[in-house]
């Protein structure tokens, strides 16, 4: 199909069949032995993220041949387009290998630069969180907001820590030795798509991670935005979704959270 005729909600079902088919496969094998493999001293991959991954571009290519894809996984060859699908297969591979039942497949789709849908879907608790850019976001087709906490005190928030912790310097750990000062709490539950997903709805106030890559921010941080959240990089500059990092918030506590976060890039300088 011609790219001036891509039809947005066909592109919308497409990510939304995508990604419930992944789902559908991470519930059926969730609990059961799985082949584990290490692309890093402690980066698990499984064959479980491999089958989702695959499965989720024979859906995507089944409609949309020519589009290009970028997935966790394995590499395609990209191809001459303006559609750019952003996969995270499995977001929660730890989780999932461990048996700790919070993980999702996680679909965008990027034209000319620009995010214009994403979807998430947590199989565990049938919960899909939907986004198109100008139409709102959505938890299982109900239209969802970000929390009204305006105080970083009383905020619940999210984070992460990268794989290559042990190797790194920006490794997040003073970052979050200070926020568990500021904040009311700090939840570390392994999946990003998800923590964004959550502070789009209001479980969480704020998330911020460093060191992740497109396809854990694509969908959800889109689902964020439609749903009255602010986003930035840790230094409280434009977002990118290729700047590896990025605060996600309420809007509210946002403020706070750059200021938390200058504090620690300026004693790394
Ligand atoms: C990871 C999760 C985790 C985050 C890591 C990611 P994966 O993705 O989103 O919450 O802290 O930085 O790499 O490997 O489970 O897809
Ligand atoms: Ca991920
Ligand atoms: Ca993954």
């Amino acid at each position: 199909m011609p790219e001036s005729q891509l039809n947005l909600d066909r592109a919308f079902s497409a990510a939304v069949s995508a990604g419930k088919a992944a789902g559908a496969i991470q519930k059926e094998l969730f609990g059961t032995d799985i082949e584990i493999g290490y692309k890093g001293r402690i980066d698990v991959v499984t064959n479980v993220d491999l089958q989702c991954e695959r499965e989720i571009i024979r859906i995507i290519h089944s409609e949309y041949p020519d589009h290009t894809i970028l997935a966790e996984e394995e590499s395609q060859k990209p191809k001459e387009s303006k559609c750019k699908w952003i996969i995270d297969p499995l977001d929660g591979t730890v989780n999932f290998a461990h048996g700790f039942p919070l993980f999702s497949s996680s679909i965008a789709l990027e034209v000319e630069g620009n995010v214009v849908l994403g979807v998430v879907y947590d199989p565990i608790r049938d919960e899909l969180f939907t986004g198109k850019r100008g139409g709102g976001a959505f938890l299982n087709g109900q239209p969802i907001h970000v929390s009204g906490t305006d105080k970083l005190e009383q905020s619940l928030l999210a984070t992460g820590f990268s794989y290559h912790i042990r190797e790194i310097k920006n490794n997040n750990l003073d970052h979050f030795g200070r926020f568990a000062f500021r904040a009311q709490s700090i939840r570390r539950a392994g999946s990003a798509t998800l923590d964004l997903s959550y502070v789009a709805m209001g479980r969480f106030d704020g998330f911020w991670e460093m060191n992740l890559f497109p396809w854990d921010m694509a969908a959800a941080s889109l689902i964020l935005e439609e749903a009255g959240g602010e986003l930035s990089l840790t230094n409280g500059d434009p977002f990118s979704l290729y700047r590896n990092e990025i605060i996600g918030s309420n809007g509210l506590i946002h403020r706070e959270m750059v200021e938390v976060l200058k504090l620690g890039l300026k004693q790394s300088d």
